[in-house]
């Protein structure tokens, strides 16, 4: 199945589902990524800022984690990669042999990251690998010494069970005994802080969520009425995850070019994205469970209440 038809079969799937649901990784296209790029930039979403703040304490416990050792940096889900170049600033300046791997689903994406990076630093190896990283069959050349992942930005906060099983399942077959995940993850902090990250002022976020109706409505021939439709995310303080949500304000009924028609009736909803967030103590469990430990925490903290956490855990002898 072609992008397209796994996009129709999604759609299909989760508005004929009770309660009715899409998923999040269709956010992304290119007015989606330009709008999560804005979203980054609100002052409401803390998470981007607080984990580029901790990037400068990260590089110097990766450094000490290296002891000097090369390194091949596999970045999964780059996006535009400027927490990752922070970080490669100071491995290279002490002399870091490494290569660096950018892999997204999004060939444009990677490809302007690859030559932002090389115009900076000419000498650094990269290979651009573009691939849904749980989905498609994808490899690396015969390692270096060290092998590093990055998966940042609390994108595992977006996952269900079954996708971060498959990435886990992935990252365990790539990791050798010693080789390790840099995980970026929001904690869990004050609800009403949670909840305003993902419903800024500015409705941006927003304009984020209807994008997946817009999004329906370009590539499937959809006729959704976005103004039938209510941005409304909510914070489970008991789960400990944000819910965004397009409520249908009446009843109605769309549907798709190919004829497929969805009912709503008043109020109901469809649940668009889960954004977990975690405590320490849960994270160590994970950790675990994926088979590594952890080795660090930066804690990225303000007035002494850690609100965002990235992790360096190494993978564990079989
Ligand atoms: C990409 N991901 C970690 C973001 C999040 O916080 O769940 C996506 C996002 N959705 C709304 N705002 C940001």
């Amino acid at each position: 199945m072609n992008e397209l038809e796994l996009f129709r079969k999604a759609v299909v799937e989760g508005l004929c589902s009770v309660p009715k649901k899409l998923p999040s990784r269709y956010f992304y296209d290119s007015q989606g990524d330009a709008l999560f790029a804005r979203i980054m930039q609100t002052p409401a979403y803390y998470l981007s800022r607080a984990e580029r703040a901790n990037m400068p304490t990260v590089a110097q416990g990766l450094l000490e984690w290296l002891e000097g050792a090369s390194l091949d940096l596999i970045d999964l889900g780059s996006g535009d990669g400027s927490k990752t170049e922070i970080l490669i600033e100071p491995l290279l300046e002490r002399g870091a042999r490494m290569r660096y791997f950018p892999v997204d689903i999004s060939p444009g994406v990677i490809e302007e990251q690859k030559k932002r990076l090389q115009d900076r630093w000419p000498e650094l190896e990269i290979q651009a690998i573009a691939a849904d990283y749980i989905r498609d069959p994808w490899t690396l050349p015969e390692a270096l010494e060290k092998r590093l992942f990055l998966f940042l930005g609390s994108n595992l906060g977006n996952f269900d069970r079954e996708g971060e099983q498959l990435l886990f399942s992935v990252l365990r077959r790539m990791c050798r005994p010693g080789d390790a995940l840099l995980i970026g993850l929001d904690l869990a902090k004050d609800p009403a802080r949670i909840l305003s990250a993902y419903n800024d002022p500015e409705g941006i976020t927003a304009q984020f969520n209807f994008n997946i109706l817009k999004r329906i409505n370009r590539e499937l021939g959809g006729d959704f009425e976005l103004d039938a439709f209510v941005h409304y995310p909510i914070y489970d303080p008991l789960k400990q995850e944000a819910r965004s949500h397009l409520v249908c304000t009446r009843p109605a009924e769309f549907g798709l070019s190919d004829g497929t028609r969805f009912r709503f009736d008043a109020w109901e909803a469809i649940h668009t994205e889960t954004s977990r967030k975690y405590t320490l103590e849960a994270l160590e469990r994970k950790a675990e469970e994926g088979g590594f430990h952890s080795r660090r925490a930066f804690l990225y903290e303000e007035g002494n209440t850690p609100i965002f956490a990235d992790l360096l855990w190494v993978r564990n002898e079989k």
